[in-house]
């Protein structure tokens, strides 16, 4: 917190979807350092209260130069990831898995690794996962692979910290252009504005987990409670 009382917000992933909508929210209330590479987009973000910071987080030495550059923050929204898709499973596309890991898992490592300091004691930390990560889904081997394995992180994180709140977030389908490329249907998708007053909620009162749209992730997750065998047909339907 500043000495006039306003926190201090790191947003990655802000020049798009849901960190772009997550910005616009914390900057009517709270100071934003805003993360991305897009130099263009970074500048029109750029206010009073947001500070844009440039960095490709794949590249490690880039979020450590990054980071040095941050003083401290009260919260920090770790949401900038990739979705790509692997159409043929009997050809696996290795490269495709090992750009999706390394953005989704092993990028936010970098960053975990060089923010964490920078935390302030009673701070918090918000880690954007998803919802694929409840249940095998059709193509999802790299991205659901990829969530699965941050939604475990985040936990571990949660038994580990002590002065830090974390909090894991599985949002459904939010409608943002990493899901307006997606050629199936999205069910129970929802707009950007309504993900972002779910995550800005569950953080403002320090949930442990926000999931959204309930509808859809409820029954995911009772599905992935379900036996395997009551799923694999209906995922199997899914695919076709
Ligand atoms: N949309 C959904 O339905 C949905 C559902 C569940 C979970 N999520 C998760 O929510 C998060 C945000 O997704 P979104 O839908 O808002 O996607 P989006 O509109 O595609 O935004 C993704 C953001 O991540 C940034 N990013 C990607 N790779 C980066 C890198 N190497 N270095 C720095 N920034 C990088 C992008 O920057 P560039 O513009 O430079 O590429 C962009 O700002 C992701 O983690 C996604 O997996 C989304």
């Amino acid at each position: 917190m500043s000495s006039d009382g306003t926190k201090t917000v790191l947003v990655t992933g802000a020049t798009s979807g849901i960190g772009e909508g997550l910005v616009r929210r914390y900057a009517s209330t709270h100071k934003v350092i805003a993360c991305g590479r897009n130099e263009q987009k970074l500048s029109a973000l750029k206010s009073e209260n947001v500070q844009p910071l440039r960095f490709d987080m794949t590249e490690k030495a880039q979020v450590i130069d990054a980071f040095n550059r941050v003083e401290s923050v009260d919260i920090v929204i770790l949401n900038a990831g990739v979705c790509e898709y692997i159409d043929d499973a009997s050809s696996f596309d290795s490269s495709l898995f090992e750009r999706v890991i390394h953005a989704n898992v092993i990028a936010t490592g970098y960053c975990i690794e060089a923010l964490l300091p920078k935390i302030k004691p009673g701070g918090q930390l918000v880690v954007v996962s998803s919802s694929a990560s409840f249940l095998p889904l059709p193509r999802a081997q790299a991205y659901g692979a990829s969530k699965a394995a941050l939604s475990y992180l985040t936990r571990v994180m949660q038994v580990e910290l002590e002065d830090i709140d974390v909090t894991l977030v599985h949002p459904g389908f939010v409608e943002t252009p990493l899901t307006d490329k997606n050629d199936f249907p999205m069910p129970f998708l929802v707009s950007v504005e309504k993900a972002c007053d779910e995550i800005y909620k569950g953080v403002e009162s320090r949930k442990r987990e926000i999931h959204f749209p309930k509808r859809f992730t409820l029954l995911l997750k009772l599905f992935s409670l379900l036996p395997f065998s009551l799923w694999l047909p209906l995922a199997k339907r899914i695919k076709r």
